[in-house]
C-alpha cells in the first residue's frame, strides 16, 4: 500500500473554510407551523447539532402580501429565535416561488413550453426568466428583505433563489424569443453572421429580418441544431441573469456577504455550471439518489466530485439531499439504515464543508408531504430522528475536518456546450448519450479507486497528470489547442470516441475524423460505425465493446488493439502516440477500467489503496493533517491495510469501525473516518 503524499504546490492546497466550521442543518420552513411547534424546532435542532438552516425559500407570499406591502412580523421572529437559539441562518430570497397575486396580474410572464402551451400557475417557479414584471418584482422583495436582515446577526450567507431551471429551465414564449434575438445581436452583430454560423442556407433558413428569428418550438420535423445549441446558452444566460441581479442587490448592502445558489451538480443538465459557479462564493449543490438505481452510490460521488471542481478545489456545501424517501419518483424507495449517514460522509468526504437536508420537519400538507425530513412525521421516536442525531455527533467529531482539500491527478474534461450539442437530434446513433459517456468514464475510475475532478477543456490543465475526453463532441479550438499544449508538456491524455467532431457553433470540423484531435492521436477515421442496438465487438486484446466502431487509421501512432470483428474488422481500435490514447469504441466496464489503471499507471499516477470491491476510499488533507474516508458501501466487513500509524478519528453506524496494527475494519454498510 502506497498513500504518497505529493508536493503541494497547488493554491488548491491553501486551506480555508468560508463558514469555518461544517455545517449540519437543512431548509427550515416554519411559516407552515404554529409559534409552539417553531419554539420545539429550536430545542430539537439543538438535540441534534444542527448549526445552519436555510429559510424563507418559499416564503415571498408571506412576506409581501400584496404587491408592494411588506410584512415582516413572521420573519423577524423566526430569525430571532433562531438568532437566541445560537442557529445561524442561510436567508433566502424567495424568487422561486412568485405570489399567485403576481400571477394573476401578469400572465405574460408564465412560461411557455417547447410545444407552445403556457404552463398552469398553481405551483412554484411559474416564471419566465426574461419577463420584465418578474425581474422587476424579483428584485424589489430582495431589496425589500436585504434592507431588512443584511446586518441580521444570525445570518452568515445567503441563499438567492432555489434551484435555478429546475422547472422552467427554458422558456418559448414570445417575449423569450424577443429576448434571444438581443444576445444575438450581441454574439453575432450581423444577420449574415448569423446566418453563417447556423447554416441557415440549408433547408431554406436563411433569415432576412431580425424580427423572424424565433424561439425553437416543436416543428414538424429536427430543428436546426445549432438553433437549438444557441438557445440552450441564452437559456442558461438569462437565469444567470436573474441570479446576479439578485446576487448585486445583496453586495451592494453587504459587501462581504456570502453569496450562492443551490445548483443540481451531475443530475441538471440545462445550465453552464462553469459560468454560474464562477459567481457563487461558495458553490452549493442539491443531490438526490435515485432510489431504484444500483450503484446510485457512484452517482452521488461523481456529484460531489464534479461539485468541488465546480468550487476550483475549495470547498463547498451540500445545500439539500434527503435523510429517507423522496416523493418525486416513480416509487420512492427509503434509505435504509445507515444509508443516510455514508451518502453525507461521501459527500463530506470529497470536499462538503456542510450537510444540509430538504426539510428539517416534514410537512403534513403540501406537495412534499410524503418528502422525508430530519424530523419525520413520527416525531423523535424515530429511527430517521435518530439517524439524524447521530449523524450531527459525526458531524461534530469532524469539525477539524473543514477547510481541507482533495487532492487528485485524473480529470474528466466536461463541457456543458458539449453537453446541448451531443444530445441534439439527427446525430449517428441515439445511444450515444454526453451524460451516460461521462457516468462510465467516472464509472471506471471509480472501481478503480482513482478519486478524479471535472475539468473545462478551456481550463487550466496544469495539475493533473492525466485528462479525459469522453465523447467531447464539441470543443472550442482554444479547448482544442489547450488539450494539445497539455499532452506537449507532458500530460497523458485520453479521447474517447466522437470527440472533436464539430467547433463551438457545430459545425463539422472537416478532413477525417477526429477533426479537432487527428494531430494530436496521430490516429483519424473516415466513417462512422455505430453498432446495431446490443450489438458487440471484439477486440484483439480479447476485450468486447458495443455501440460504437471507426476504422481507425494510425499514421503517427501505435496500435494498442484492433477489431477482430464488427464494421470496423481489422482496423486499429486503440492507438498511443506518446501520451496520446485514441478510444474509438465502448468498451466493457471491466476492461475500461483495466485500460484506465494502465493509462494511469504510464501516466505515473500512485495506485489507489487497496480496498475490497465495493469500498470507497477517499483522502482529505491540510497541509499537516490527512484525513481517510473509508465508506463500506458492502454487505460484508471491509478490512484494509493502512500504512503508519493512523489515528482513529470518527465512525458512522451501524456498527463500530476499529483500527488495529496497520488494519482498518468497517462493519458492512458502516464508514471509518482516520486521522494522521
Ligand atoms: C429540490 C428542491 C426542494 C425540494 C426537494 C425535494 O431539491 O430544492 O425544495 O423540492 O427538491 O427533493
Amino acid at each position: 500500500v502506497t498513500l504518497i503524499i505529493q508536493p503541494e504546490t497547488s493554491p488548491a492546497f491553501v486551506s480555508g473554510s468560508p463558514l469555518g466550521k461544517i455545517a449540519f442543518g437543512g431548509d427550515y420552513n416554519p411559516e407552515q407551523w404554529t409559534d409552539a411547534v417553531a419554539e420545539e424546532d429550536i430545542a430539537l435542532m439543538h438535540e441534534a447539532g444542527v448549526n445552519l438552516v436555510s429559510v424563507g425559500i418559499f416564503s415571498w407570499t408571506m412576506l409581501e402580501p400584496e404587491p408592494g406591502r411588506y410584512d415582516f412580523r413572521r420573519m423577524d421572529e423566526i430569525l430571532d429565535r433562531l438568532h437566541r437559539g445560537g442557529i445561524s441562518v442561510d436567508l433566502a430570497t424567495p424568487t422561486a416561488a412568485p405570489p399567485q397575486w403576481f400571477l394573476a396580474a401578469h400572465p405574460d410572464s408564465v412560461p411557455v413550453r417547447q410545444d407552445g402551451t403556457r404552463a398552469g400557475t398553481a405551483s412554484r417557479q411559474v416564471f419566465c426568466p426574461s419577463s420584465p414584471e418578474y425581474r422587476e418584482a424579483a428584485a424589489a422583495i430582495t431589496r425589500a428583505i436585504v434592507d431588512r436582515y443584511h446586518d441580521h446577526p444570525a445570518v452568515v450567507m445567503w441563499h438567492v433563489h432555489n434551484e435555478y431551471g429546475c422547472h422552467n429551465g427554458r422558456c418559448y414564449c414570445d417575449g423569450s424569443a424577443a429576448a434571444f434575438r438581443q444576445w444575438l445581436k450581441a454574439r453575432y452583430g450581423t444577420l449574415d453572421a448569423l446566418n453563417d454560423a447556423w447554416g441557415n442556407a440549408f433547408w431554406s433558413q436563411t433569415l432576412t429580418a431580425w424580427d423572424q428569428v424565433v424561439a425553437p418550438r416543436t416543428a414538424p420535423t429536427f430543428l436546426n441544431p445549432a438553433h437549438e445549441l444557441d438557445y440552450a446558452r441564452f437559456s442558461s444566460d438569462e437565469l444567470l441573469a436573474c441570479y446576479t441581479a439578485e446576487r448585486d442587490i445583496i453586495k451592494a448592502a453587504s459587501p462581504d456577504a456570502i453569496v450562492t445558489t443551490n445548483l443540481m451538480a451531475g443530475q441538471f443538465g440545462l445550465l453552464d455550471y462553469w459560468k454560474w459557479a464562477a459567481e457563487l462564493d461558495m458553490v452549493s449543490t442539491d443531490h438526490y439518489l435515485f432510489g431504484e438505481a444500483e450503484r446510485n452510490h457512484v452517482d452521488l460521488a461523481l456529484a460531489a466530485d464534479l461539485t468541488r471542481s465546480l468550487a476550483h478545489g475549495r470547498p463547498w456545501l451540500l445545500m439539500e439531499h434527503s435523510t429517507g424517501a423522496v416523493n418525486w419518483q416513480p416509487r420512492n424507495i427509503a434509505k435504509r439504515s445507515g444509508e443516510m449517514a455514508r451518502n453525507s460522509l461521501t459527500h463530506l468526504a470529497r470536499g462538503a464543508d456542510g450537510i444540509l437536508f430538504f426539510q428539517w420537519r416534514a410537512s403534513i400538507a403540501g406537495a412534499e408531504k410524503y418528502h422525508s425530513a430530519m424530523l419525520p412525521h413520527a416525531g423523535t421516536d424515530s429511527r430517521i430522528w435518530r439517524e439524524t442525531r447521530e449523524l450531527g455527533e459525526q458531524l461534530s467529531g469532524l469539525a477539524s475536518v473543514a477547510g481541507s482539500r482533495v487532492h487528485t491527478e485524473i480529470a474528466i474534461l466536461f463541457d456543458y456546450h458539449a453537453w446541448w450539442a451531443a444530445d441534439l437530434g439527427g446525430r449517428p446513433s441515439e445511444d450515444i448519450r454526453y451524460a451516460d459517456q461521462i457516468r462510465r468514464t467516472y464509472d471506471a475510475l471509480w472501481d478503480a479507486g482513482y478519486t478524479v475532478d471535472f475539468a473545462h477543456p478551456e481550463s487550466d490543465l496544469s495539475r493533473y497528470r492525466l485528462v479525459v475526453a469522453p465523447a467531447l463532441y464539441l470543443v472550442s479550438d482554444a479547448g482544442a489547442a489547450n488539450i494539445a499544449s497539455f499532452h506537449d508538456r507532458g500530460g497523458s491524455v485520453v479521447v474517447g470516441y466522437f470527440s472533436g467532431i464539430v467547433d463551438s457553433v457545430d459545425r463539422v470540423r472537416v478532413g477525417r475524423y477526429p477533426g479537432a484531435f487527428r494531430e494530436l492521436l496521430g490516429a483519424s477515421s473516415d466513417e462512422f460505425l455505430p453498432l446495431r442496438r446490443g450489438q458487440k465487438v471484439t477486440l484483439s486484446t480479447g476485450a468486447t465493446a458495443s455501440l460504437w466502431s471507426e476504422p481507425v487509421r494510425a499514421d503517427d501512432a501505435e496500435i494498442i488493439a484492433r477489431y477482430t470483428d464488427g464494421p470496423a474488422a481489422g482496423a486499429a481500435a486503440i492507438t498511443r502516440r506518446q501520451r496520446a490514447w485514441y478510444v474509438s469504441t465502448q468498451l466493457a466496464p471491466d476492461d475500461l477500467r483495466g485500460f484506465y489503471v494502465a493509462v494511469a499507471d504510464s501516466a505515473g499516477i500512485a495506485r489507489p489503496v487497496e480496498r475490497p470491491e465495493g469500498v470507497e476510499v477517499v483522502e482529505r488533507r491540510t497541509d499537516e493533517t490527512r484525513y481517510l474516508f473509508v465508506i463500506n458501501h458492502t454487505d460484508d466487513e471491509a478490512a484494509i491495510d493502512l500504512p503508519g500509524q493512523p489515528w482513529f478519528l470518527e465512525v458512522s453506524s451501524p456498527g463500530r469501525a476499529t483500527v488495529s496494527g496497520d488494519g482498518l475494519r468497517v462493519p458492512p454498510g458502516g464508514v471509518g473516518v482516520l486521522r494522521w
